[in-house]
């Protein structure tokens, strides 16, 4: 949530800063700024609330020169968006600059003793205090070492502060110079050549430099255009890695299509073939994954496993709980991540811990596994974003090589993590009694599913007109059994998020138990209706919204054209096996919420209030 970069160079820095603040504005769109030193000693600040438009509108009337700033884009914590509290904050010198991610659990504490030495603010943000706290310190420490006065100023407020952050940090009194620091915020530093870049994300700085460093936690980095310096925070030396970012500039870009949302749903052809690339083993019907770095006789152990995510991962662990008790007869349970790290849940020694998550940052999936390891268990990461925190902290597992995902309603990675997860359950159902000719046919299966999401995207004109017909819909419910119970949940969570229309996912059978009193002639409901084991089932509870004149829109099985005579509109997926069909089935709810998001004028890439990346608690 948040997304910060600074740059020192020799370029100018507004462009590069406005730049990346338009690759990060996923991670909150309330309000941004920046500062920027001209190497005379002298800081521009200009910041708007709304979106970075607004910002750009002001650099236009009012521009600002000079190699070397700071930015922030915001998603609002402690005060409403707007111009007084976007960041940059200042210091009560006016002199210091800095952008914070993340929260100061302890500002108003830090603000009464500050505003009794006489500060004053001009925002109700906990950053602020930061700022100021920062600029006492270096305004009351002595030296000619302007830059290291600086450095133990942002350490010693450091110290003074409980709660999260990613920041970055200018002194006009020391230009070309850019302090940062992280702790449960995340932080990146981009070095060029003869230039330098710390961001909150890669994608941020991607289309300058490929060479990174993922700051860890209580890292602090100093940065001139020529060299940088990474330390703790406590002044100690740390060892940190400069990575290659695994990914073009041009894949974070909308390309051809009008939103990232609908780049990203087309891209699942290939990003599930890239979760899968390389790990079907057609000798053994199984699949390898190496990443896990457990020993067959580790595996073969494994007596529970606990499957940890929020949102959309959530309902991929979902699936994934029931393809695992399905293929591998263990024991499996979903906790919504920000539960597990505050239930006590009796776990024992043989249970195997796995955290979802895209971006490998959201903070509670974050806190969740370092819940599980604290006491003791071995946690897995099935994480998309390379270098990210999970990634690093995990102890072991596997990515989605999927490639960056900036629509904030998650798409491609639902449909690459489920398909981690069957490569799981396949991998542990043939350590025990699932037989070599089903193993084969899971391969095969799980191969064609790229084509037969094709299929499936080749639709997106019919499933718009369906969306087109419920446009003055007040609400959606979605419906289905079994494997298709998560699915449903994900469809009415696309719905909700980018509509903002009332929507909710029930297991098809629990209609009768209070939603149908929902049903009427407004209210559609989505049933995701396979022809498989439980299809005459939810043919029935479908009988029973329409006896009740409530609209059905039918996803199902290519060539069951019986649902024609009762459902109102009907979406064709083709045949897979029952375990497999969430893939298919969850790319018509992603269209047919876009299509509906786009015809109802709203913001599909940014949807309000939501952030990417929900990094603060
Ligand atoms: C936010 C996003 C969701 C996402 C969830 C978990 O709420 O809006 O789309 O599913 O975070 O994110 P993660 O990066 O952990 O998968």
């Amino acid at each position: 949530m948040c997304g910060i970069i600074g740059y020192v160079g020799k370029s100018s820095a507004a462009p590069i800063l406005v730049d990346g603040l338009r690759r990060l504005e996923y991670r909150g769109y309330d309000s941004s700024g920046l500062a920027v030193m001209n190497g005379s000693s002298s800081l521009a600040t200009r910041k708007k609330s709304g979106r970075l438009v607004n910002l750009k509108t002001l650099l236009t009337e009012s521009p600002v020169a000079g190699n070397c700033g700071i930015s922030h884009t915001r998603w609002a914590t402690h005060g409403e968006p707007s111009d007084a509290n976007a960041h940059p904050h200042l210091d009560q010198s006016a002199k210091l600059a800095l952008v914070h991610n993340g929260v100061i659990e302890n500002y108003q504490t830090l603000k009464n003793l500050l505003e009794k030495e006489g500060h004053e603010f001009v925002s109700q943000t906990d950053s602020e205090v930061l700022a100021h706290l920062i600029g006492r310190a270096y305004d009351n420490s002595e030296g000619t070492d302007l830059k290291m006065r600086l450095v133990s100023a942002v350490r010693d407020a450091l110290k003074q502060v409980s709660g999260t952050y990613g920041i970055a940090v200018m002194h006009a009194d020391v230009p070309g110079f850019i302090v940062g620091a992280r702790l449960g915020s995340p932080l990146v530093v981009g070095l060029g050549k003869g230039e330098n870049f710390l961001a909150s994300d890669v994608s941020a700085i991607v289309s300058h430099t490929t060479n990174a460093i993922y700051l860890q936690d209580r890292d602090l980095v100093y940065l001139t255009a020529d060299e940088f310096t990474v330390e703790n925070v406590d002044g100690a030396e740390s060892a940190y890695e400069v990575s290659q970012v695994d990914f073009t500039p041009e894949q974070a870009e909308k390309g051809k299509y009008p939103h990232f949302m609908l780049k990203e749903i087309f891209e699942q052809p290939t990003s599930i073939q890239n979760a899968f690339r390389g790990r079907l083993v057609d000798d053994q019907a199984s699949a390898l994954l190496g990443g896990l770095g457990l020993t067959p006789r580790q595996l073969r152990d494994v007596e529970r496993i606990v499957l940890c995510g929020c949102g959309t991962a959530s309902h991929a662990a979902m699936v994934g709980e029931y393809m695992i008790e399905h293929l591998a007869r263990i024991p499996t349970e979903v906790e919504i991540a920000s539960e597990f790290r505050y239930r006590n849940s009796p776990l024992d020694k043989n249970t195997l811990v796995f955290v979802i998550s895209q971006s490998g940052e959201t903070i509670d999936t974050l806190a969740a596994m370092r819940e599980g390891q604290r006491k003791g268990h071995r946690v897995l990461g099935i994480v998309n974003s390379v270098g990210s925190t999970i990634a690093r902290e995990s102890d072991g597992g596997s990515y989605l090589h999927s490639g960056p995902e900036i629509g904030v309603a998650a798409t491609k990675s639902f449909t690459s993590q489920v398909t981690v997860l069957a490569l799981l359950a396949l991998l542990l159902g043939r350590m025990r009694h699932l037989s070599v000719d089903y193993g084969q046919r899971l391969l095969r299966e799980i191969r064609e599913l790229p084509a037969k999401v094709e299929k499936i995207l080749e639709q997106t004109d019919a499933i718009r007109e369906i969306a087109l017909k419920y446009i003055d819909a007040p609400g959606m419910l979605f419906l289905g059994r079994q494997f298709n119970y998560p699915t449903a949940l994900e469809g009415a969570l696309k719905m909700k998020e980018i509509s903002y229309i009332f929507a909710s996912g029930h297991a098809a059978a629990e209609l009768k138990h209070g939603v149908i009193a929902l049903v009427s002639p407004e209210v559609p409901s989505v049933f995701i209706m396979p022809r498989d084991s439980v299809y005459e089932k939810n043919v029935s509870t479908l009988e029973e919204v329409k006896a009740r004149k409530g609209p059905v829109i039918a996803i199902t099985t290519e060539g069951n054209t019986d649902l024609e005579r009762i459902a109102d509109d009907v979406i064709y997926i083709p045949e897979v096996t029952e375990c497999l069909n969430p893939i298919l089935s969850v790319i018509p709810l992603q269209l047919l919420s876009y299509h509906f998001s786009v015809a109802r004028g709203c913001d599909v890439d940014k949807p309000r209030n939501l952030a990417k990346s929900v990094t603060v608690e």
